[in-house]
């Protein structure tokens, strides 16, 4: 398949084609505020299933439905005073919900679960791309399966080109992580999936917020809502080694010992004078600093052809629970 590449700076009328792709059942990779997505219309099943094809994503992993105004929440889920009460403090932004859906939506889409996930995003490329396209876009973040979520457009053309009908690039996405969530279907809050929006944020509009833990795949008790959290995910070619605690020392010695064993090894950490080594990507001072470049770093590091990256974490306030899930993951759970 040719995938045309549509650029978009201030003027967002161009983006009328690519409302167009998505009406008439296409491919279009856009996008948010939180990472690149990959867009079909979300109430078309043969549409959304070209998603899966595309991706190589298991489907029973459900999709977020994305819409651009209020009122389109409505149409396709029942909207709980929860879900309404998330909506009300932070849409447009980068939290889902989930709540029952209604029979519109298709079982692709859903993957046969009674429940929908449903996002709008502040991102103005992502808003308008909805509005064009009349629908509600279903998207997955737009990485092939088990690949590290994209943030750069660079990125997205690696994992996607010859694979969507376009791939828009609209620069880097500003979180870096994807959305938080959230399902409503509760008495409680639940963080299926820590992102964007931070649980102090929602303890602040709820008071109590329960955060599913996230636990090693194959573990007995391993039974997770959010299907996708189950999956081998935000994996770069290089493996992935985290370090809790005196990171400083345990990676220094880590280090010096791959040298020793001629392993090529990345350090991805705060302070790059801590370490004496040539792959050293900072992320940064605080964890939302390292939201903003954690995929792409790791995509960078798969450029440098480093075979291990060594990891310091930032501590689990703010973005830094959603952060510290996502490296878990990639690292699949090795935490010195
Ligand atoms: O920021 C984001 O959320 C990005 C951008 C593109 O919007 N999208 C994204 O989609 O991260 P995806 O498909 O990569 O992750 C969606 C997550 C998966 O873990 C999926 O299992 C979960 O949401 N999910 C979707 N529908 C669900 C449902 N009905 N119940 C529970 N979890 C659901
Ligand atoms: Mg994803």
């Amino acid at each position: 398949m040719k995938t045309e590449l549509l650029k978009i700076t201030d003027d967002l009328s161009p983006l009328k084609v690519a409302g167009e792709i998505i009406k008439n059942g296409g491919l279009v990779a856009f996008p948010t505020e939180t990472v690149y997505g990959i867009g079909a219309d979300g109430l078309n099943a043969t549409a959304v299933r070209k998603i899966f094809e595309a991706k190589g994503r298991p489907s029973d992993n459900p999709l977020i439905l994305h819409i651009a105004k209020y009122a389109d929440a409505e149409k396709i889920g029942y909207m709980n005073p929860m879900a309404k009460k998330i909506a009300e403090h932070f849409w447009s932004g980068p939290v889902t919900v989930i709540v029952k859906k209604k029979s519109i939506v298709p079982d692709a889409v859903s993957a046969g679960l009674d429940t929908v996930a449903i996002r709008m995003p502040s991102s103005q490329i992502a808003s308008r791309l909805i509005e064009y396209a009349g629908t509600p876009i279903a998207a997955p973040s737009a990485n092939l399966s088990g690949k590290p979520s994209p943030t750069r457009f660079i990125d997205v053309c690696d994992d996607l080109n010859g694979r969507v009908d376009m791939i828009i690039d609209g620069g880097s996405c500003n979180i870096g992580i994807e959305s938080t969530v959230v399902d409503t279907t509760g008495e409680l809050p639940v963080i299926l999936r820590p992102g964007g929006i931070t649980r102090e944020q929602l303890e602040e509009i709820f008071g109590e917020v329960e955060v599913e833990k996230h636990k090693k795949e194959g573990s007995s008790d391993y039974k997770p809502k959010s299907p996708g959290m189950k999956y081998l995910h935000y994996t770069p070619k290089a493996k992935v080694t985290v370090f809790d605690g005196d990171a400083v020392a345990k990676i220094s010695a880590q280090l010096e010992e791959n040298v020793k064993k001629g392993i090529k090894t990345g350090v991805f950490c705060k302070d790059t004078s801590s370490y004496p080594c040539e792959n050293i990507i900072t992320w940064g001072s605080s964890a939302s600093d390292m939201a903003n470049i954690m995929f792409a770093a790791f995509r960078d590091f798969d450029r440098m052809g480093v075979d291990e990256i060594l990891c310091e974490l930032p501590g689990e306030d703010g973005l830094g629970l959603g952060v510290r899930n996502r490296i878990f993951k990639s690292a699949g759970f090795d935490i010195r």
